[in-house]
């Protein structure tokens, strides 16, 4: 008789309000504790959200009704307090990137396989209406055989607007860990596991100011490339073309395209759950919309699916293998940016099954079992 999973949320900030007021909706989880750190900004994110305990993260593993850690805190910290949740027995879903490096993210996947336990990891887009139905009709055969992707990203950079950006300037973030992510995570339940990629990188500037809130004015330094262009080659045989950059004065987010032997699709944004998917059949001088299908909920439905899936005892469909997919591929494209020579990928994954068009976060699927 299946009770819903005890959620303890570690790292109270930014995105953690689009985490909470979607994870205190599902009847399947209850959020029982806020940890932070900053135990001041825990308790306030308690009180915003009807979350019944606060404190710091030590409070949070000793929970005893605390099932799954949601660790929310900043990328250099990912690894910490992942495997802190695994030792003290948790399951844990973590904010991208799963670790700094991949050696790293390796450790976490076989502590957590010892133990029994699972991880999950951001980009949970994957799992998001507009995606799953550009899958479906991938699957479906809608493009012929795929062959070439073209991913952009251009934007100025989130110094313009996170109140405290300098984790997003340093080793684990820049456009490539903190934005290549949702665009890398999406080719590949697409195409598969990468086997080699190339890059150039560039630094636009050494120094960023602080745009907005309390530290505006404040200067920082940066420490990793602002612009990246990467080549991408699939085992399957499809090949990529990403460009991703905060060095650039036009905005320009959310452009995915694919092409196959028979059409050519355009992905909605990869950082969004919804967004209508777009085909051109070979030859045709017009795009046919596809609405989406599936959950548009946001930031916390691969949380959701870690708690159903350790509860039926099924994969989940952001797994930890992925995420290190995506990381190594990173790291492989940081490294080849600096040596200018094609690098290997080596670690590989399984492409997660789809979800049911009907899968509803709302239900109450353990309530139900009951
Ligand atoms: N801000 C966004 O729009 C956004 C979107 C998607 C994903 N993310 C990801 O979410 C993560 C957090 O980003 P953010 O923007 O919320 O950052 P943030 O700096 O606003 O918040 C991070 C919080 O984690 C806490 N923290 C840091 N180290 C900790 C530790 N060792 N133990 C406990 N708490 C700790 C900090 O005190 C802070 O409150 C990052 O991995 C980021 O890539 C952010």
């Amino acid at each position: 008789m299946p009770d819903p999973v005890g959620v303890a949320v570690v790292g109270c900030g930014t995105i953690s309000h689009e985490y909470l007021r979607n994870l205190t909706s599902f009847a399947d989880l209850r959020v029982l504790l806020c940890a932070d750190l900053d135990t001041t900004r825990a308790k306030a994110q308690a009180a915003r959200y009807g979350v019944p305990e606060a404190g710091d993260t030590a409070a949070a593993l000793a929970h005893p009704d605390v099932e799954l850690v949601v660790n929310l805190t900043v990328p250099a910290a990912h690894a910490a307090v992942t495997r802190q949740a695994l030792a003290a027995g948790k399951h844990v879903w973590t904010e991208k990137p799963l670790a700094t490096d991949s050696a790293t993210g390796q450790q976490l996947l076989a502590g957590a396989a010892r133990a029994g336990l699972r991880i999950g990891c951001a980009p949970d887009t994957t799992l998001g209406a507009g995606l799953q139905t550009a899958r479906r009709l991938v699957q479906a055969g809608a493009i012929g055989v795929p062959q070439t992707g073209l991913a952009l990203l251009q934007d100025p950079g989130p110094d313009r607007w996170h109140t405290d950006p300098e984790f997003l300037f340093q080793p684990g973030a820049g456009p490539l860990f903190d934005m290549g992510p949702y665009y890398l995570a999406a080719l590949a339940t697409l195409f598969g596991p990468a086997e080699q990629v190339a890059a150039l990188g560039r630094r636009g500037r050494d120094q960023r100011v602080i745009r907005r809130g309390p530290r505006a004015g404040t200067a920082f330094g940066v420490s990793v490339p602002t612009h990246i262009s990467a080549l991408v080659s699939y085992a399957q045989g499809p090949a990529a073309t990403l460009v991703l950059s905060f060095d650039s004065p036009l905005r320009r987010h959310g452009f995915l395209e694919i092409t196959g032997t028979e059409a050519t699709l355009a992905l909605p944004d990869p950082n969004r759950f919804d967004g209508e998917t777009r085909i051109r059949p070979a030859g045709s001088d017009g795009w046919t919309s596809i609405p989406a299908a599936g959950a548009t909920a946001g930031r916390g439905l691969g949380v959701l699916d870690l708690a159903r899936a350790v509860r039926a005892g099924v994969p989940h469909h952001a797994p930890g293998e992925l995420a290190l997919h995506v990381l190594e591929t990173m790291e492989a494209i940081t490294r080849s940016a600096g040596a200018g020579a094609f690098e290997p990928v080596r670690t590989t994954f399984t492409i997660p099954d789809l979800l049911a068009a009907d899968w509803d976060p709302q239900a109450s699927t353990m309530l139900e079992a009951m």
